[in-house]
């Protein structure tokens, strides 16, 4: 029943051409979202959107680098274009290590600029970040990712205070350790040993995206604000 609130809703959604949101994407269309996808690679994104299309669902795309603010205006253009609204907007893309802090944050930034005026002038919204469980503690070898993490909630709890009046909802997703293509872009061999030796008990992406899709799946009132989801036997 909860997931009926999702019906009909546009999400914006960074980072879709793999792993969690990949996931995301597929788990929000089947239960109505109408998505607006992005990443770079756009063959991914044809190739996920015709699956999403094929199951029923509405998918659109657009080749995006959220580093670049101009692409993200191009994307945000397009949802309203296409669907006249946004609901959502899920900043997913992440990396590791190369371009950290361009990806990690300035992304982040550039996405919630884009998409706040036109939830302000709504008085609605709902703008998600996934952050990490790095953003909460961090470890020797961690400091540039798990400095972008910790910036993700600092800038998330920020914009939930701003934009309360304004009726805009915001969630920070922390995952523990999720097996994706996340660990191909570790380049430090020690640090990259480490998280292929602990994939044995990661979560699959299907569990964030259920998190996500709860997380947007509540009444307009409630916000969920954040949520740490760990793989149950990770100790960290
Ligand atoms: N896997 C884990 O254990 C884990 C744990 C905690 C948090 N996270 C976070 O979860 C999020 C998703 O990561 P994942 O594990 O699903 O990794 P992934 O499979 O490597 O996915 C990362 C996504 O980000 C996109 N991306 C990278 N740079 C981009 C850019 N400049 N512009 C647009 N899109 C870009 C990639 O697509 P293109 O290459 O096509 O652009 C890809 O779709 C990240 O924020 C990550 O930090 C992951």
């Amino acid at each position: 029943m909860i997931m009926n609130a999702l019906q009909g809703k546009v999400v914006i959604l960074t980072g879709a051409s793999s792993g969690i949101g990949e996931a995301t994407a597929r788990v929000l269309a089947r239960s109505g979202a109408r998505m607006v996808l992005a990443a770079r690679r756009g063959e991914r994104l044809e190739q996920l959107k015709l699956a999403i299309e094929q199951e029923g669902g509405t998918a659109v795309y657009q080749v995006t680098d959220v580093s670049v603010e101009a692409q993200m205006e191009v994307l945000a253009r397009l949802a309203l274009d296409t669907f006249g609204q946004i609901d959502v907007l899920v900043n997913n893309a992440g990396i590791k290590w190369d371009r950290m802090i361009d990806v990690n944050i300035k992304g982040v930034l550039y996405g919630i600029g884009t998409v706040l005026p036109h939830m302000r002038e709504r008085r609605q919204g709902h703008i998600i970040n996934v952050s990490s469980v790095t953003g909460h503690i961090v470890r020797k070898t961690w400091a540039v990712y798990s400095g972008t993490k910790f910036a993700v909630r600092a800038i998330t709890e920020a914009l939930r205070q701003e934009e309360a009046e304004n009726n805009i909802r915001t969630t920070i997703i922390c995952p523990g350790g999720v097996d994706t293509e996340l660990v191909h872009t570790i380049t430090n061999e020690e640090v990259k040993r480490d998280i292929e030796a602990s994939m044995d008990i990661a979560l699959t992406p299907e569990a964030i995206a259920h998190a996500i899709a709860y997380a947007i799946s509540q009444p307009p009132q409630t916000a969920v604000n954040e949520m740490i989801v760990r793989p149950t036997r990770q100790e960290l």
